[in-house]
């Protein structure tokens, strides 16, 4: 993984979500109504955005998501640097004729095997330094090739929810105070991207799509060559 001036933020988020793999899923089961709602319509989407696709899933994580598009998908290959969320996400026993979980950097998406055309990138980017976020999607448009279908799903800020923001000196992202069950803290990058931001940032590439609530936005686009 990096050794540039930010990995240790990237390691950091690395660790932290290896700790929190047991416990990762339970945000997906709390109990506000109008979050469930929210959460379906992204599932709704997601079926439908990578139907017949053979889909690049970058941070995988618990397979919450693989479980959703497996149904719609003619393949997935779900890549997380966590080993331990992978082992929860084969506890899924998803089909292994479609899909497939492999231990890996979403930094170095190169590395991938696979024929892809579609990517889906869930709760990741909120996690990658600023300064990276570009290079990131550029590696990952090269690694599923132009006219690729990709969907990013993320957070909006909600006051009060998913941890305090605390300052780190001299680093031009923001970070979350992360408690586990342990009683471990951890620092974790969290930006929170905007509308603007983000059409900035997918402005070259084509059918561009975005949408919001108020706990998620979800977008896709079809990448540019
Ligand atoms: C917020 S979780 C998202 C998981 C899943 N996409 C979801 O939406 O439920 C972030 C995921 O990024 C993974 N991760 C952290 N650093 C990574 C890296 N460098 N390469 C690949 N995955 C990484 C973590 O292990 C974790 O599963």
């Amino acid at each position: 993984m990096s050794r540039q001036p930010d990995g240790e933020y990237i390691e950091e988020t690395a660790r932290y979500y290896e700790m929190r793999a047991r416990e990762y899923e339970d945000l997906y089961y709390r109990p506000e109504s109008d979050r469930r709602e929210e959460l379906g319509l992204l599932a709704r989407f997601l079926e439908e955005s990578m139907r017949g696709r053979r889909v690049l899933e970058v941070a995988a994580g618990t397979g919450y998501w693989t479980q959703v598009i497996a149904k719609t998908a003619v393949s997935v290959t779900g890549v997380d640097s966590s080993s331990a969320m992978l082992e929860e996400a084969k506890k899924k026993h998803l089909p292994t004729d479609k899909v497939h979980f492999v231990l890996g950097d979403a930094y170095a998406l190169d590395r991938v095997q696979g024929d892809f055309d579609a990517a889906m990138v869930n709760f990741w980017i909120s996690h990658v330094p600023r300064g990276r976020i570009a290079d990131f999607f550029d590696a990952l448009h090269a690694r599923v090739g132009p006219g690729a279908r990709v969907v990013v799903m993320d957070n909006v800020n909600v006051p009060g929810q998913g941890g305090e923001f605390v300052e780190v000196n001299g680093v031009d992202d923001t970070f979350k105070l992360r408690e586990l069950r342990d009683g471990s803290k951890h620092k974790v990058i969290k930006n929170y991207l905007e509308r603007p931001a983000l059409e900035a940032l997918f402005a070259r590439h084509d059918e561009f799509e975005y949408h919001s609530g108020r706990y998620y936005y979800w977008l896709r686009y079809r990448a540019a060559a």
